[in-house]
């Protein structure tokens, strides 16, 4: 959707207001709250790039300020906190945006906080589908049971969708991910244990909107389904809907998905495939096809899910932040998405 912005030479950092596609798990206020506000940053090197900010389907648009990294091959870091803007690291492949995405929760709030890096490379020159690596450092006090999620700090792959699943051949994902005890501090892996010691609540999953709107798809508070893959739930605190009434397994790639289904608040249909064993393992690494996941919805006569004439409108990776006694680093060294037609 952000057209043009890969084509920016030599990388300035554009950072937009996104639009609703992560509305259904951000909640409506967050969605309001990340949208209409002016862009971090706009093009450095051009005056008359303030209309990069336009791409996001927002109201951005006005100069709010730029940040140009230098032209080489080195990588710039680049770190956001407690703000609902798409970071775009400019690429000459895919164009990924991250968004760091606390809601309801202000910079400064004695609640908790949240900061997304993004190494950058200043060339833009990755590795096809390859997103930057990032990290996100977190500490949330628990919310009420009513609204216990503060943020979804995600990265979501732009430009190729919406696509008619009929259309889709398959979804191809490489990830690795690891979860760890403190500020900004990268784990080599997930110590689980460490984490439950300080009452980690937390999930990291694949968020996708479905609809058989093509528009209705991008936007998540539209959508009629949600499917999400979970690679970990740290505490039945974080669980999926649906927890109490497990439903299929399904087995892609050697790992078993067991799924989870009922409606949210909002009436979108939460179908969730969540790794196995739950709770005691964290499915760190995953490289696969995760298309016969969907596939396997379909083989089901049922309304509440989705067929191949719907389309897929968003696809996300990312981390839903419930609460933490003290601070959690979630990084992210390897993301990668292809999806085929
Ligand atoms: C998504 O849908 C909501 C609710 O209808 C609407 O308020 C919002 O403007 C939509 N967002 C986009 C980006 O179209
Ligand atoms: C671009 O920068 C990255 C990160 O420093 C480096 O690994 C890569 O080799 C560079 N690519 C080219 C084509 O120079
Ligand atoms: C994380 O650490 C790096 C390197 O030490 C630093 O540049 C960056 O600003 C830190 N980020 C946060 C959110 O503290
Ligand atoms: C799914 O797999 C788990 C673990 O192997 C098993 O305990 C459970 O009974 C299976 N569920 C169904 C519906 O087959």
């Amino acid at each position: 959707m952000v057209v043009g912005i890969g084509l920016l030479v030599n990388a300035v950092l554009v950072a937009i207001p996104i639009g609703g596609s992560v509305g259904a798990l951000m909640g409506i206020d967050a969605h309001r709250s990340a949208t209409g506000q002016k862009p971090l940053f706009t093009g450095g090197t051009d005056d008359d790039s303030g209309s990069i900010g336009n791409g996001g389907g927002s109201n951005g648009g006005t100069h709010g300020g730029s940040e140009v990294v230098p032209n080489d091959d080195g990588i710039t870091r680049i770190s956001k906190c407690d703000v609902s803007y798409g970071i775009i690291p400019p690429s000459k492949t895919e164009q990924y945006t991250l968004n760091p995405n606390p809601w309801g929760v202000k910079a400064g709030s004695d609640v908790g906080d949240l900061c997304l890096d993004v190494l950058m490379w200043n060339n833009a020159t990755y590795p096809t589908n390859t997103a930057p690596e990032f990290s996100v450092t977190w500490q949330y006090d628990q919310g009420p049971n009513t609204a216990p999620v503060h943020a979804y700090p995600n990265i979501r792959v732009d430009d190729v969708l919406p696509k008619k699943m009929s259309d889709v051949k398959e979804l191809y994902v490489d990830v690795h991910w690891t979860y760890g005890v403190g500020k900004n501090k990268t784990a080599e892996t997930t110590d689980i244990d460490a984490l439950k010691d300080i009452d980690l609540s937390t999930n990291v999953a694949i968020d996708m909107f479905l609809d058989s709107d093509k528009e209705k798809a991008e936007n998540g508070t539209n959508a009629k389904f949600e499917v999400m893959v979970w690679f970990w739930m740290s505490s039945v605190t974080a669980q999926p809907h649906g927890w109490s009434n497990p439903g299929k397994n399904k087995t892609i790639e050697g790992q078993t998905f067991t799924l989870f289904q009922d409606k949210n608040s909002e009436g979108t249909m939460v179908l969730s495939w969540v790794a196995r064993p739950f709770l005691t393992d964290a499915l760190e690494k995953f490289t696969g096809d995760i298309y016969p996941l969907i596939e396997e919805l379909y083989t089901t006569e049922n309304d509440d899910y989705p067929s191949t004439d719907d389309y897929l409108g968003s696809l996300s990776f990312g981390t839903e932040a419930y609460d933490v006694k003290e601070h959690v680093t979630f990084s992210v060294p390897k993301y990668e998405i292809a999806i085929k037609t």
